[in-house]
This record gives C-alpha cells, sequence and structure tokens, in this order.
C-alpha cells in the first residue's frame, strides 16, 4: 500500500495530510482496516508474498495498512527512517531490549524512568543474563563510572516520569558516541511536536502513543522509531512475538495525530500558568516544571524542548498528609492511572505508578512520599487553578 508522500511539508500539515491511499471508495477520512488477514489473487501470489518476493499484506500480526498508516506518520514526525507500532508504550519498551540485547550484554538506564521500566530489569532482563546498572541522569561524569565494556545501550527520559528531571540529549550522544552506545529516549512527555531526540543524536526513540499522540484516554499504544536499519533488527520480535497494534487503535492514534501540535499548545500554556501559580504559592516547596526558570534541567529544557509539556510535578510543604487533602478535595480533576488526557489529572506517584519500587530507588528516582504529579488538561485554565485548594 503506497503513503501519500508529504514529507517536505511542516509538522502539522504532515500529522493531517499523511494518509494511507484512497481506495476505490473515494473516501474523505482515512478508513480502517479490520482484518485479521488479506487474500491472495492465487497461489503464485501467495507464495511470493510468504517469499518476500513481492511486498504486501499477509495477516494483521505482520503488518496492516491502518497501522502502517499511523507508523508513517510517526516516523515522519519524529523524523526518522521507519516506526515500529506495539500494542503499549512497554510493549515498545520490551521488543527493542529483547531484539537489540543478548547473554553477556550490559544496560545503562537513568535512575528516573517509569516504574514498569524498572520491572522489565529486575524480572526479564537479569534472568536472561543481561545485566544493568543505573545511572544519575542529571550527573553525566558519574555515567562515566557505570559504563562498562560490553555496555550495548543507553535508556533515558527527558523529561521523566514523575519528577520531570531533564536530560542534555545531545551531551547523552556524545556520551554513547564515545562508548558505542546505542541511545533509546522516551519521548512520552515531550511527543515528537515539542522534541525530537533523533535530530539530536538519539538512536532509538519509544512512545507510550496511550498519553499525548491518543490524548484522549481511549486507546493503548506504543510506537519504535529509528533508522532502518534497527527497525529491522526489531521487526521479527514484533512479527514472531506479536505485541501488535490492533488496527482499530492504529485509527485512533493516526486520527489523534492530526490534532497533536494544536493540542499540546494548549497543554503547554495552561501547565506554564498552573506551574507559576504553584511556584507562588506558600504551601508548595518546589515544583518541577521544564519551563519554569527555577528548574534545574531549565537552560537544556529551552535548548532542546519547543516548550514545557504538560505535567507538573510539585511537593506539598505539609508532605504527604497535605497531598492526601489536596486528592480528595478536588470536584473537577480527575484521579486516574493514566497521563496526557484533555482531562487534568493528579496522581501520587509513591502510593501508585512506583509503588512497586523500594523506598529507596524511589527516593533515587527523586520521588518523595509527597510528590504530586499533575497532567494538566485542556480545561479552562482557571477551572483547573480553581480545584486544586492547596489550603
Ligand atoms: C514515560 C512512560 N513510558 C512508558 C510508559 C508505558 O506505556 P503504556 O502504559 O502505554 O504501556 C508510560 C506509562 O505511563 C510512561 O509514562
Amino acid at each position: 500500500m503506497k503513503i501519500f508522500k508529504a514529507c517536505t511539508m511542516e509538522f502539522e500539515t504532515k500529522a493531517i495530510r499523511l494518509q494511507t491511499e484512497r481506495t476505490q471508495q473515494h473516501e474523505h477520512s482515512t478508513p480502517i482496516f479490520v482484518t485479521s488477514s488479506f487474500v491472495f489473487d492465487d497461489a503464485e501470489h501467495m507464495r511470493a508474498l510468504f517469499a518476500n518476493e513481492e511486498s504486501g499484506n499477509i495477516y494483521s500480526r505482520f503488518t496492516n495498512p491502518s497501522v502502517r498508516e499511523f507508523e508513517t506518520k510517526m516516523a515522519a514526525l519524529e523524523e526518522g527512517e521507519d516506526c515500529i507500532a506495539t500494542s503499549t508504550g512497554m510493549a515498545a519498551i520490551f521488543a527493542t531490549f529483547a531484539s537489540l540485547l543478548q547473554s553477556g550484554d550490559h544496560l545503562l538506564m537513568s535512575r528516573a524512568v517509569f516504574g514498569s521500566t524498572f520491572k522489565i530489569n529486575d524480572d526479564y532482563l537479569l534472568k536472561w543474563g543481561i545485566q544493568y546498572d543505573y545511572l544519575d541522569p542529571l550527573d553525566i561524569l558519574q555515567w562515566e563510572t557505570v559504563v562498562k565494556s560490553n555496555t550495548k545501550l543507553l535508556y533515558l527520559e527527558t523529561p521523566s516520569n514523575p519528577g520531570l528531571d531533564i536530560i542534555d540529549i545531545k551531551a547523552a550522544s556524545a556520551f554513547c558516541l564515545q562508548h558505542n552506545l546505542l541511545l533509546v529516549v522516551d519521548n512520552c512527555f515531550a511527543t515528537p511536536y515539542l522534541q525530537r531526540p533523533l535530530l539530536l543524536g538519539a538512536d532509538i526513540v519509544i512512545h507510550s502513543a496511550t498519553k499525548y499522540i491518543d490524548g484522549q484516554g481511549r486507546v493503548m499504544g506504543g510506537a519504535i522509531i529509528a533508522s532502518k536499519g534497527i527497525i529491522e533488527k526489531i521487526y521479527p520480535f514484533m512479527k514472531n512475538a506479536g505485541p501488535s497494534l490492533s488496527p482499530f487503535n492504529a485509527w485512533i492514534l493516526s486520527k489523534s495525530l492530526e490534532t497533536l501540535a494544536i493540542r499540546m499548545d494548549r497543554h503547554c500554556e495552561n501547565a506554564l500558568k498552573v506551574a507559576q501559580w504553584l511556584e507562588s504559592r506558600p504551601e508548595v516547596n518546589f515544583v518541577k516544571y521544564p519551563f519554569l526558570p527555577s528548574n534545574t534541567g531549565y537552560e537544556t529544557a529551552i535548548r532542546q524542548m519547543k516548550a514545557g509539556g504538560g505535567m507538573i510535578s510539585f511537593e506539598l510543604t505539609d508532605g504527604f498528609s497535605a497531598g492526601k487533602k489536596l486528592i480528595d478535595s478536588r470536584e473537577m480533576i480527575s484521579l486516574t492511572a493514566n497521563l496526557g488526557d484533555t482531562r487534568t489529572i493528579i496522581t501520587h506517584p509513591a502510593s501508585s505508578t512506583h509503588s512497586k519500587l523500594s523506598k529507596e530507588q524511589r527516593t533515587e528516582a527523586g520521588i518523595s512520599d509527597g510528590l504530586i504529579r499533575l497532567s494538566i488538561g485542556l480545561e479552562h485554565v482557571n477551572d483547573i487553578i480553581n480545584d486544586l485548594k492547596l489550603s
């Protein structure tokens, strides 16, 4: 299936106009190809497709036009050569590790990553003979002390979930070039609209499309964007192990990309206002938001991101009891285990997303017991602030 080529267009136009070739029905909006398998003209056609002598769809675990449309858009928006879509963000992370690491290899990972990413290391990589070490995301000199001769891959999240640590992707890329490592960046919080890690030297970008890519809290999905060579190494895992994205979810995600830029602009505008308001309040110890000048990573953030994103974390002076009171006093803001939605969401990472980590691991990842995470939605900012009853 040919994809309409629009690669020289601007971000917003590509997100809207890259589309599966029109069918004989002359539809305007892109159709959904909800089918498990595809038919062959005859025995010779079937043989040629299975022998990879001709390209075409065989079975939706391998390829599907709706999924391919989403993959093509994600590759274009991240300015990568190719993309593999997955059923979830975690499937994208797992498929990358399972395909590119082998027994005897060593992985370096930032201490500040999403909770389930840690669990992959402990529960799977170790039993397959893959060792790992965590690094301090903000102390690049310390990285030299943990890199080993068998280290293959460096995995980062920037901004990180939930601490919003900012890592200098260019500096990380220089470190990886020096040590011959693949640099993998989870770009979930920023989205390709705000940050394009491949242009800053990363080799692989990972997404949980469940978040801002969908943006409306409806479907799960993930994506891996990289060079054709790297994607070719990961594709067999996808094809054979099967964490493929469903055509329906791919269609939703592809439609959602059409509004990503405009949604992200409003998420960023609202979040900056809420972050500034929180910073002015005596009940708050500190506020973490990439585009607040008081933040440690501010200089790097303004260099590598277009705007600060929709996520804020902050700590209340009176610790978790005040946090609990704040969460229980809200009337509009949702208490739910997701982020990147049109609706503002509040969470307490220590008792939810990062509860499986030990207290020491949480402290190392910058997650205090009183840390509150806000995913700022698209409601009017006055209503969001009014629902945050700090005192
Ligand atoms: C930064 C980050 N990466 C990956 C994931 C995992 O994505 P999913 O829930 O789609 O598997 C999440 C989920 O919250 C996340 O926040």
